[in-house]
């Protein structure tokens, strides 16, 4: 029997809180969350903001920090990217890989995620891959197809080993900052088909050690539901993430 997985709850802060408004956000939200080992607290704040997030988390250790995007290669001339060793040694533990707006907007190709977490596993840190699908995709009955799609290429380059590495994070498209959650079934039934990829490519233990985390329009009064979810391990939360009352709350409906 495998070790029940810690609920991960993560907020992803996109382009938002700058410098000040981070120190601000942790000033508030740390007095509301009590330190404890029964969960994982993890933030994506921009870059920028980074130093200040991590300056407030002095003597909170149960609090870890991400970046939201690297690149691949080690150092050179690819201006306005950071690599992973920045990232590391700037106190980084996990990478978002793959998010959709990273796909979505700025083109990123699930060639391109797959060689992004090699570089994030090779330099020692967490990737957090996000996969999910269009509404148009939904609609047209390839949701799992989708992700099925987006999930290969990670697992093509990945050794058993390093899937205990991995976290995965669902977020359908069509939810991310829409309102609009998966319903609960929805959520536990592409939450299944990711484990039943992971078992298929690396065995049933490798893959029930791998947290799966859902996103899309977690709210304060959804995530309890969303969490009790068979299978889904934690939450990737966007917008919500963003008031430290909010959030707070978000991270008390472990149970
Ligand atoms: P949302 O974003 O919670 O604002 O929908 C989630 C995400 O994009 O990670």
């Amino acid at each position: 029997m495998t070790a029940p997985r810690k609920p991960v709850l993560a907020g992803n802060w996109k382009m938002n809180h700058g410098p000040s408004e981070t120190a601000r956000f942790f000033a508030d939200f740390l007095p509301m969350v009590e330190p404890g080992d029964d969960r994982s607290v993890v933030f994506f704040p921009p870059a920028l903001s980074f130093a200040a997030a991590r300056e407030a988390l002095q003597g909170r250790p149960d609090v870890r920090l991400g970046v939201q995007n690297v690149y691949w290669e080690a150092s050179g001339a690819f201006t306005g990217e950071l690599s992973v060793a920045m990232a590391k040694d700037a106190g980084a533990e996990l990478v978002l890989i793959g998010h959709s707006e990273r796909r979505h907007v700025f083109g990123e190709t699930s060639d391109e995620t797959a060689k992004k977490v090699r570089a994030v596993l090779d330099g020692g840190l967490t990737p957090v891959l996000c996969v999910g699908e269009t509404l148009d995709e939904r609609r047209a009955d390839r949701a799992e197809a989708v992700v099925t799609e987006q999930l290969a290429p990670v697992l093509a380059i990945l050794s058993p080993d390093e899937l205990g590495e991995l976290v995965v994070a669902y977020e359908p498209v069509w939810a991310i900052g829409t309102g609009v959650t998966a319903t609960p079934g929805d959520a536990a039934a592409m939450h299944r088909a990711v484990r039943e990829q992971l078992s298929a490519a690396f065995g049933q233990a490798a893959a029930d050690a791998v947290p799966v985390l859902y996103g899309g329009s977690v709210k304060p009064d959804n995530a309890a539901e969303l969490l009790s979810q068979p299978g889904v391990d934690g939450v990737l939360v966007g917008g919500a993430s963003l008031d430290a009352a909010g959030f707070a709350a978000i991270c008390r409906a472990t149970g």
